[in-house]
């Protein structure tokens, strides 16, 4: 208990291409509570493939979100990600992490394909208690400019920044909380199928060892729909979110979860040259467009390994009363993104 009762909460906030989605948490008692969600959509192409194209309408999504929440200021824990966001695993002399943060700059230059000066860079060296001569560290590097853009775009909507994080870390983090076992057990694929994006995080005894995108998500599906079917947008988003069944989906769905397979295949492909044979052992299914029926078995399928779709709140208590008018149920694959924002503490 923090000392007099008082509150202790954090927000977490995504900036989605679909949907501005915050998620608070009380870290007040021994443990983290959702104390509220809240959704706002984004008018179509204000974000395309993860690029913000118009500042205005995201700065009066966050603004209209924060307002019905009645907050004003409200410190937050965002993140970036997306293709100027690099993630990789390095190998690298081993030294104490202040020489570490030294030379990393160097080090980085040899891993990242932009200008280093144009960079923020962060790493963790994954095996600190190991003794050999070279030590394994997990490089982070992002474009500056989008740093500074996010910051830029949440002062205007009149929100603070408190801590900038990686989408993929946020996932894991989340992950991580709700399923300790499963995230530190050997090789898995962790999938966020968003509106436009798929996300690929694959954990190896719960550390990220590679991110990638995939240019899928649940937008396509509700176009195909219209396009093939005839449907109008507000038809296909209920068959997409499952509010309405269709006749023969599957087909649809299995090229879906192929274009995914393929996806992993190819952020996994590099396990395939490694001598111990370790490949994805089971895949996570999280994201909005983790919904459409059909999709995880599809996925499991074609993959043929053990596929789930993730509980955001499997153990993360919500409080009842916690989202205004949204069904926490429906919403909870969306917000897996936000709650791993909102789990750390700043
Ligand atoms: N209950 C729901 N409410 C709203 N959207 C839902 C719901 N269930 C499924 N969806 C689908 O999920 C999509 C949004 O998913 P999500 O929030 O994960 O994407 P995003 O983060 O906005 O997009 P991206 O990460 O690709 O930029 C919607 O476009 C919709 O098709
Ligand atoms: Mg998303």
């Amino acid at each position: 208990m923090s000392l007099f009762g008082r509150k202790r909460t954090s927000i977490g906030l995504d900036i989605g291409s679909g949907f501005v989605k915050v998620v608070e948490v009380d870290h007040s008692s021994d443990q983290p509570e959702v104390v509220r969600v809240a959704l706002r959509p984004l008018p179509p192409d204000a974000i395309v493939e993860g690029e913000i194209m118009d500042y205005g309408l995201v700065s009066e999504a966050v603004k209209g979100i924060f307002a019905d929440l009645g907050l004003k200021n409200a410190n937050v824990v965002t993140a970036i990600g997306g293709h100027d966001v690099i993630i990789k695993k390095i190998e690298m002399d081993r030294m104490k992490e202040a020489d570490a943060r030294e030379v990393i700059r160097w080090e980085a230059e040899q891993h990242v394909p932009f200008d280093i000066k144009s960079v923020e860079l962060d790493f963790q060296i994954l095996d600190p208690e190991g003794a050999g001569p070279q030590m394994q560290a997990l490089l982070v590097a992002a474009k500056r400019e989008l740093v500074d853009n996010k910051v830029w775009l949440l002062q205007d909507a009149g929100v603070n920044p408190i801590i900038i994080d990686v989408d993929a870390f946020a996932l894991h983090n989340a992950f991580q909380h709700n399923y300790p076992e499963a995230a530190a057990e050997g090789i898995i694929a962790l999938v966020n199928i968003g509106h436009e994006t798929t996300q690929v995080n694959i954990l190896e005894n719960g550390v990220p060892i590679l991110t990638r995108d995939i240019p899928f998500g649940s937008r396509r599906i509700r176009e195909d729909l219209q396009r093939e079917r005839g449907l109008t947008a507000e038809q296909a988003e209920d068959v997409v979110q499952a509010r309405e069944a269709l006749d023969d989906l599957s087909r649809l769905v299995e090229s879906a979860a192929d274009e995914v397979a393929v996806g992993i295949e190819r952020a996994s492909a590099f396990l395939m040259t490694r001598e111990d044979g370790h490949y994805v052992g089971r895949i996570f299914l999280s994201g909005g467009g983790a919904r459409i029926p059909g999709m995880t078995e599809a996925l499991g399928r074609r993959m043929n390994v053990p596929t789930q779709l993730v509980n955001s709140f499997e153990r993360t208590p919500v409080q009842p009363n916690a989202a205004a008018d949204l069904s926490i149920d429906e919403a909870a694959p969306m917000l897996l993104l936000p709650l791993g924002l909102a789990l750390r503490v700043a």
